[in-house]
């Protein structure tokens, strides 16, 4: 018995002696585990003298669950006194301010783009999508342009190479196109009136490079048919339209013009809205002795625009002339950039030259 007493006394001063969940686990397996001292006394029960078996065999029992319990409180304990200073050691201080990572921004020209598109979508318009290459007949024919027109010329016009077999004869042909109102009849197939869209995206012309011309542009075009719409709509709306984008309502006047697919067609220009129509040099600047946005017109040339052909309407099934009339125009998004922010080479937009890029830092 005394035996006992001896071992339980050992074992629990080592027990006691652990400072880490390691060194109790350590002291666990040397006293309470398979082959230790207690476990051992009461496996070989059997060789003792029988009046000692019994009491042995539940004194043995007895240390050996105190020693059990003992241990698991204490592992708990360990274990938690551990985990605290863990998480004191592995804080982290969210008051740090962050290391300031580069942060790109938009492109002028993208942030344009969203914006006439927001203007757009706020009056009910939806924004859609048609392809940059085109077939002659999306491109011209379908837009009452004919045969023969100077547009269709191979020297105005980038034809794809093994697709231009009768260039500028041939609807199959395949074209970059020129203008987004290539979009109007993709549209018009593929729903019915009442139709109120707008397409932004890349155009291109085989036109000289200078400072206001690329080979390579973006237009926005605006379509809307729907029965009863007249030339006071189009005008009612480019004006809501640049009053938005110019912030402050501004005079529309609207010049008689030729498109092949708007009847009539028109040329919208709008009041200046640096000087507000008087042509003179804003106060302060004494270089200059007029305007220099509209360069003392008084008047900004904006867009091309008109009332749908009815050749156009015709062109689909659904758009009965007799019944339903339509507007629309067309807008150049980089011009629309460059007015706004006031820079002077459109190719300022292609070149990605980072000090021009950065002075618009708009939102992400
Ligand atoms: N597509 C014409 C251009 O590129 C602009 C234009 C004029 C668009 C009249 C239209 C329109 O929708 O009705 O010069």
């Amino acid at each position: 018995m005394a035996d006992i007493e001896q071992l339980a006394r050992d074992a629990r001063a080592d027990l006691e002696a652990a400072t880490t969940v390691a060194d109790l686990e350590a002291a666990k397996i040397k006293h309470l585990g398979k082959s230790g001292p207690l476990v051992l006394l009461l496996r070989n029960i059997k060789d003792l003298p029988p009046e000692q078996r019994g009491p042995v065999g539940k004194g043995g029992n007895i240390a050996r669950k105190e020693l059990e319990a003992f241990a698991a409180d204490k592992g708990a304990q360990l274990a938690d006194a551990e985990l605290d200073v863990r998480l004191r050691r592995e804080v982290v201080d969210v008051s740090l301010p962050p290391r300031a990572m580069p942060q790109g921004t938009l492109h002028v020209l993208t942030q344009t783009r969203r914006l006439l598109e927001d203007i757009f979508l706020g009056m009910g318009y939806q924004v859609i999508d048609a392809p940059e290459v085109e077939s002659e007949w999306y491109g011209f024919t379908a837009l009452n342009t004919p045969v023969g027109h100077p547009a269709r010329n191979p020297s105005d016009t980038f034809y794809i190479e093994g697709r231009d077999q009768g260039a500028g004869a041939n609807d199959d042909a395949l074209i970059l196109r020129t203008q987004t109102s290539t979009a109007q009849l993709r549209t018009m197939q593929k729903s019915t009136p009442p139709l109120y869209v707008v397409h932004p995206g890349r155009v291109y012309r085989r036109d000289d490079i200078d400072a206001t011309h690329s080979d390579m542009f973006h237009q926005m075009e605006a379509l809307a048919i729907h029965e009863g719409l007249t030339l006071a709509d189009l005008k009612g709306t480019i004006e809501q339209f640049l009053a938005t984008l110019f912030g402050g309502r501004l005079e529309v006047r609207l010049r008689t013009h030729f498109f092949p697919f708007t009847e009539p067609s028109v040329e919208a220009d709008v009041q200046c809205f640096s000087c507000r129509g008087t042509g003179d040099p804003l106060p302060g600047d004494e270089d200059s002795e007029r305007c220099r946005v509209c360069r003392g017109e008084g008047w900004i040339e904006i867009m091309g625009a008109g009332m749908v052909d009815p050749n156009v309407l015709g062109m689909v099934e659904g758009y009965d002339p007799d019944k339903v009339t339509g507007f629309a125009f067309g807008i150049g998004i980089d011009r629309v950039a460059m007015l706004r922010h006031d820079f002077p080479d459109l190719r300022l937009l292609f070149q990605n030259d980072l000090r021009f890029v950065r002075q618009f830092p708009g939102r992400p």
